[in-house]
């Protein structure tokens, strides 16, 4: 069955923290890798709202649909990193207001734009972009699903792997809309899957990659998914892109690992 705004909006909504004992990480702290990882999914959850004011001067502000999603999504990625946040204060780290207040002025610094919206105000307009703002959001929310899972393994830690189970299925929300939105729109134009082809192969890069720090993007692609279990993740993810009308052999996850170089694997600093 197709995921409609209707079916999303109606269980939308703020992540549940029920019974999730923050003071746990005081008595049974991460390890710092996984740590370092949160860090980073703080602030890439908390720059959800900075990348929905770019994807509204694209065309996709003119959707009804997709802005009444973009609302409910905006929402419910914002609560999972004031949970992520709630991690990082247990173990005595900055997180929140302060650390995101830092981390904006350093984007207006460098004057961060994500990159599919300057792809929307050079040439791609209409229904054909928002075709690639769909396949581009199910692609993410495919990644950032699968890096949950991938250190809810690897970190073993019972009440973090609780919290992310959570998150995760609101992600599930998110790709269901995502990926249903752009197989119907792709599969209705031709020049839409043209377009939104050439973009994934020349522009996509994995989530976050537009704002944090390139170490930081290799340390965390390299810790979640090198090795056997992560490749297989990647594959997976390779695969569903395939399915999507005209984006076949893409390969989109397992180039962009192997384009981490060697050096930027892990381990905190
Ligand atoms: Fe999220
Ligand atoms: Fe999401």
């Amino acid at each position: 069955m197709r995921t409609t705004i209707d079916s999303y909006k109606s269980r939308a909504g703020r992540l549940d923290l029920e019974g999730i004992d923050f003071d746990d990480f005081r008595d049974h702290p991460l390890p710092p890798d996984a740590l370092r990882s949160l860090r980073y999914m703080h602030d890439v959850e908390h720059h959800t709202v900075c990348y929905l004011r770019d994807l509204l001067l694209t065309p996709a502000h003119q959707d009804p649909a997709i802005t009444s999603f973009l609302s409910c999504w905006v929402f419910e990625e914002m609560w999972h990193g004031e949970a992520i946040a709630g991690v990082l204060e247990a173990h005595g780290e900055p997180a929140g207001a302060p650390r995101i207040a830092a981390l904006r002025r350093g984007h207006r610094r460098r004057q961060a734009v994500s990159t599919l919206s300057t792809i929307a105000s050079a040439a791609f307009a209409g229904r054909a972009f928002i075709a690639l703002h769909m396949t581009w959001g199910a692609i993410n929310e495919w990644t950032t699903q699968a890096g949950y899972a991938r250190l809810s393994e690897t970190a073993g830690h019972p009440t973090l792997r609780e919290l992310l189970r959570r998150i995760m299925k609101q992600e599930g929300s998110h790709i269901d809309f995502y990926a249903s939105e752009a197989t119907r729109r792709l599969d209705e134009s031709a020049k839409a899957q043209k377009m939104t082809r050439f973009a994934l192969s020349h522009w996509w890069r994995p989530v976050g990659s537009g704002v944090m720090p390139k170490r930081e993007v290799g340390f965390l692609v390299t810790y979640l998914f090198a090795g056997d279990k992560g490749a297989e993740a990647l594959a997976r993810i390779d695969r569903r892109v395939d399915r999507l009308p005209g984006q076949s052999d893409l390969h989109l996850l397992t180039r962009a690992v192997a384009g981490i170089p060697d050096g930027a694997v892990s381990h905190t600093s």
